[in-house]
């Protein structure tokens, strides 16, 4: 919580925007939460009956096996349990019931591969292919409870792998296909995987790259031996090896499956997935989710957040591997009957017109993507007048959406201008992979829009802005983001550490009831929106992915050479944030050629340790960092020089100030 200063210095940046624009009378009157009034008749039902509300729309929204007679327990808080006794599934509720609704002939998914190749699938088709995966997996020993590693390419096999393990209760963790062979084998380990289901190779860019290779040196790296069988999808015909009783195409197995399924009811509170992302320390945990609660709030933002219609085509460009894919790709659109698309590759491949190519042709009418998406199509958009979204039909948008990382003014006027034409509004959704959801986001039909700030909290999130004791800040004065009640697509656990869980989001501190986001906030003082100032914890954003500054210092200080490194953020135009490392190393400080082929080595190295994502964009080298005489590393001093301003902060508590000057030159 010491960065609590930086946000609130860089919310003054932000508060001062005074554009407004309200949803177009259109969007508004079909909206499906249409004008304020109806958004604040919400807010005030979840206050005055906060578990009716809930329990009302849980049973207009899932089909229920068993009906749920509890709500909300919440005797052992913070774990708390919402509709424990109902029983459902997941995988019923986003295919059999859309059999039922008369949607089988339905589009599910249009699948555009890398190379522009497409793939339709209706949901007879995707509930066809679900129930062979599951009945293959059955058929494996896999049951309920059961975890499965998913690590795959953007596919439709990556879905129906997702949503079959959803249908036997096995409980799935994706990786995101661009981890190492260390973070994947860190994730097998660490949430005991009884088998990985992964692919030949993945297609990014035109480009051939490996995945099986990787899952074989995972298993290698020991402790595995619960990992009995891996399961490949043939995405390219690449070479592999196949290792006897334990491998076997994803083919070969549903060859003969039966199409027929039946799902396995399991307790609302089931563990649906558990999904690693970055904290505050070197160990990525493990984020546990619901199967009621979860599904409800995918459903609910689809919904409220999306305004989704029958007649949608929705397309949401995040990857499987990360939250936004599971609830807004996997679970979100299909247990709303929508049709969506799904993609694989990079948005500038073959060129940087990749998306509005696509949304032409598929014609769709619901876009949501990341900032650093926009922020760097809107260069090549600059550069290429062949990529200008003017050069192709739009027409079909009619809402946009934002997702992973502050959005800045300017980038979101450019989404607002040439994306949507003015036309559509664009809805910038905070939330966390914690969170299952969205928290807070303007709703199309009702919120006046401001560039840059997510607006209002979602009916029934109670959001609000606390000090360092737990006490309300008035609206104007910057804060700690925190959640005042439980709601149902909340974390559950950290798989494995409920003691980091508990610590980590209901400290003491704060009454160990309330959760707390991880960020730092402002409300405006006279709309009361809500704008975030970034991570008070020692987590970076760089182009919407989460990363631990400590996972990174860890990756570096494994290298032989590397005696001592801190890593910080800094501010980036494309990126958002990108990553500063500032290195000691075993011998003495390297400097020119040799500096800049130490600094490739190591962030080859950090490639090789965590993920390409993780790649220090700069790395300097000193003799030693700054350190107050009792051996604690300045980082504020590291994060001025980092953005490469003058340290106008005193320095008399440093032992060393001489190594500031040391630390200015980035290779
Ligand atoms: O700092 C916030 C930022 O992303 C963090 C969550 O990252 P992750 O768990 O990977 O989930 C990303 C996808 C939901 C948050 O703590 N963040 C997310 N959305 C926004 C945002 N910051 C500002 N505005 C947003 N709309």
């Amino acid at each position: 919580m010491s960065d609590l200063n930086t946000a609130q210095n860089s919310a003054s940046d932000v508060k001062a925007e005074s554009r407004i624009f309200p949803p177009p009378a259109a969007f508004a009157a079909n909206a499906t939460i249409s004008g304020m009034d109806a958004y604040h008749a919400m807010c005030k039902e979840a206050e005055t009956d906060y578990e009716g509300f809930w329990a009302k729309l849980a049973r207009e929204n899932l089909h229920w096996h068993k009906p749920f007679e509890t709500v909300l327990d919440e005797t052992d808080a913070p774990f708390y349990k919402w509709f424990e006794d109902g029983l459902m599934n997941v995988s019923y509720n986003c295919l059999d019931v859309n059999l039922q609704k008369g949607n089988g002939d339905k589009v599910a998914v249009i699948f555009e591969a890398d190379g522009g190749e497409v793939t339709k699938v209706t949901y007879k088709e995707l509930h066809h292919k679900v129930c062979q995966f599951a009945n293959g997996l059955k058929s494996l020993g896999i049951t309920k409870g059961d975890r499965v590693v998913i690590y795959m390419p953007m596919s439709v096999e990556g879905v129906v792998a997702m949503q079959a393990c959803a249908r036997i209760g096995a409980t799935h963790s994706v990786v995101f296909g661009g981890f190492s062979a260390k973070s994947l084998h860190e994730r097998i380990v660490d949430v005991g995987a009884v088998a990985v289901i992964t692919a030949d190779e993945q297609v990014r860019g035109g480009k051939h790259l490996p995945l099986k290779v990787i899952v074989d040196e995972a298993l290698t790296l020991g402790d595995c031996e619960k990992v009995k069988n891996v399961v490949i999808y043939k995405r390219t015909g690449g070479a592999i090896n196949l290792t006897a009783g334990r491998d076997l195409w994803m083919n070969d197995l549903v060859a003969n499956q039966s199409a027929v399924c039946e799902p396995e009811w399991v307790s609302a509170e089931h563990p649906l997935f558990i999904l690693y992302t970055s904290g505050s320390t070197g160990k990525p945990k493990g984020v546990q989710h619901s199967s009621g609660g979860y599904l409800l709030w995918a459903i609910l933002t689809m919904k409220w957040t999306f305004d989704i219609k029958p007649s949608d085509v929705f397309w949401c460009t995040a990857d499987i591997g990360w939250v936004t894919g599971h609830t807004y790709i996997t679970y979100g659109p299909l247990a709303v009957g929508a049709t969506e698309i799904v993609f694989e590759g990079i948005p500038t491949f073959p060129n940087a017109g990749r998306f509005w190519d696509m949304v032409e042709k598929h014609k769709a009418t619901i876009f949501y993507t990341a900032p650093t998406a926009i922020r760097s199509l809107i260069k090549a958009a600059d550069a290429d007048a062949n990529v200008h979204p003017a050069k192709f039909d739009l027409s079909s948008l009619r809402l946009l959406g934002s997702v992973g990382e502050p959005i800045n003014p300017e980038a979101w006027m450019w989404y607002y201008n040439n994306i949507g034409r003015g036309n559509c509004p664009i809805v910038d959704t905070f939330w966390q992979t914690e969170t299952g959801g969205h928290m807070m986001t303007p709703l199309p039909g009702a919120t006046p829009l401001v560039p840059g700030s997510c607006t209002l909290p979602l009916p029934g999130i109670m959001s609000a802005i606390v000090d360092e004791t737990g006490h309300d800040l008035p609206n104007g004065q910057g804060g700690i983001l925190v959640v005042k009640r439980p709601w149902p697509a909340m974390i559950r656990t950290i798989w494995g550490d409920p003691e980091r869980f508990k610590k980590g989001y209901f400290p003491e501190e704060f009454g160990g009831k309330i959760y707390l986001a991880g960020d730092g906030a402002i409300r405006n003082k006279d709309t009361g929106y809500f704008t975030i100032t970034g991570r008070i914890d020692d987590v970076l954003n760089v182009s919407g992915h989460r990363m631990g500054t400590m996972e990174i210092e860890s990756a570096l200080v494994a290298h032989p050479l590397v005696a001592e490194a801190a890593v910080v953020g800094k501010p980036d135009d494309t990126t958002g944030e990108a990553i500063c490392a500032f290195v000691v190393l075993k011998r003495s400080r390297p400097i020119g050629d040799e500096a800049k082929q130490i600094a490739t080595e190591l962030r080859n190295w950090v490639a090789k340790e965590i993920g390409p994502i993780a790649k220090p964009k700069e790395i300097r080298f000193g003799d030693n960092l700054p350190k107050t005489r009792s051996g604690k590393i300045m980082r504020r001093l590291l994060r001025v020089l980092a953005k490469g301003e003058t340290i106008t902060q005193d320095v008399s508590t440093l032992e060393n100030p001489a190594i500031l000057d040391q630390l200015k030159e980035a290779q």
